[in-house]
């Protein structure tokens, strides 16, 4: 505990030679990441290395085999599920599909970012309290969609419903962002204003993404840092600015073939 963290401050998330396997097949082997304050970190690797599990066990949706994580200071494996709430309360998830109600107006999806602290369901824009109206209208301006604020979202495109969703994990004030492969059904020019929306959040707000992308070029383009998998191992861990789109690619081709 009284490492050299204490001088530069806990790093977000930190996951100590994390190992996980499903029916005794090993998904991920001795992963250590710190992810620090305000970085934005491109997860990248092939379908299948182990991209979603790595953040469903930051948010303690899986439990490590061996190994520990520390998510926001709690252990997500150990901690109460009282505790294990109020941590998730603190980390925005986003994911490919959205989550969106599609009935629900935008604005709606956006309210209901807040029910994690809300205590009763609630029915209808009006049932919120009008300080938390008043912030949802604001983060569905920051991701250019206020004047959409009363459009059913199923009437909205990929991106405008990425965007709905990004402004409801925003309601959340999250400490930490974790992005499930964000833009995967989304075309090119969605996808860059989504990646653009996120980074931009990170760096103004001081939050911390940890985003899996398909893409290498979306990741070169976007993120502070790259963390690479393959076969369930961390083969790449390096600033974006030291990268090149060859080089990348050669080592997401080639790091780990023969291992598995
Ligand atoms: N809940 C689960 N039960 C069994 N196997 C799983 C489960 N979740 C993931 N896997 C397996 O773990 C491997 C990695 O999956 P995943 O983390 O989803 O990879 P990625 O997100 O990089 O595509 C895959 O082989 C997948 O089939
Ligand atoms: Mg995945």
């Amino acid at each position: 505990m009284a490492e050299e963290t204490a001088v530069i401050g806990h790093p977000v998330v930190r996951l100590s030679e994390v190992g996980k396997g499903f029916d005794g097949t090993t998904v991920l082997d001795d992963i250590s990441l710190d992810v620090p304050q305000r970085q934005f970190i491109a997860l990248v690797g092939p379908s299948g290395a182990g991209k979603s599990t790595l953040l469903r066990l930051v948010n303690g949706m899986h439990v490590p085999d061996s190994g520990t994580v520390a998510t926001l200071g709690e252990n997500p494996a150990t901690c109460s599920r009282g505790r294990l709430r109020a941590l998730r309360a603190r980390v925005g998830f986003v994911f490919q599909q959205f989550g969106l109600v599609g009935r629900l107006s935008a604005l709606e999806n956006v309210l209901m970012g807040s029910l994690a602290t809300l205590r009763l369901p609630r029915y209808g824009v009006m049932s919120y309290p009008r300080a938390l109206r008043i912030r949802a209208v604001e983060h569905l301006d920051r991701v250019g969609l206020a004047d959409r604020r009363f459009q059913r979202c199923d009437t909205l495109s990929g991106g405008q419903q990425q965007r709905v969703a990004v402004a409801r994990t925003l309601l959340q004030s999250p400490e930490l962002i974790l992005a499930d492969e964000p833009v995967a059904s989304l075309d090119p020019a969605a996808s860059v204003l989504v990646l653009d929306i996120l980074r931009r959040i990170s760096a103004e707000d001081g939050i911390s993404v940890v985003c899996s992308l398909h893409q290498i070029e979306y990741a070169l383009a976007t993120a502070d840092r790259v963390v690479a998998l393959r076969g369930g191992r961390l083969v790449l861990d390096e600033p974006a600015a030291d990268l090149t789109a060859g080089r990348l690619r050669e080592i997401y081709d080639t790091a780990g073939d023969g291992d598995d």
